[in-house]
């Protein structure tokens, strides 16, 4: 009777092993090519932080462009159609954000095109 549920002891530590290497596998794989860091960023621990402060000044209630920041929403749909990475790389064809001031350092883009390509929690 102990062999028996040792034995199934066991098969279950290795059956975990392998389910547990199986999803870190999993998340190399399915990381982006740029650095995203681990955590990756969050819209609570990053992204509303650096809007705060760079962005709501002119996009808050009634914004500028069409874009109030101070509503989640909104984020997300300038992260969906693609304006929000646009206009913090300054990409061609969009306006340069934040407006007339220096452009946000390399690290703070990056954390915002992350959080938009993970899929913007
Ligand atoms: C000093 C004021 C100011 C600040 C700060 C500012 N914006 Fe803007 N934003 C504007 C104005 C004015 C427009 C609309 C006119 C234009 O296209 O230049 C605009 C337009 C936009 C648009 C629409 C883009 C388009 O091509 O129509 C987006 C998206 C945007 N801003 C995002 C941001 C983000 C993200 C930040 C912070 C990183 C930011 N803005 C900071 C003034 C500002």
């Amino acid at each position: 009777m102990k062999k028996v549920t040792l034995t199934v002891l066991a098969a279950i530590m290795v059956l975990a092993a392998c389910n547990s290497a199986k999803k870190t596998t999993e998340t190399a794989a399915t990381k982006p090519k740029m650095d995203c860091g681990n955590p990756a960023p969050t819209y609570a621990g990053d992204i509303k932080g650096i809007i705060a402060a760079n962005c709501i000044g002119c996009h808050g209630e009634g914004g500028k462009g069409g874009y109030n920041f101070g509503s989640l929403d909104d984020v997300k749909r300038a992260g969906k159609n693609g304006d929000l990475v646009g206009v913090v790389k300054w990409s061609a064809g969009f306006a340069k954000m934040p407006a007339r001031t220096a452009q946000l350092d390399a690290q703070t883009i990056a954390k915002i095109e992350c959080w938009v390509s993970g899929g913007m929690n």
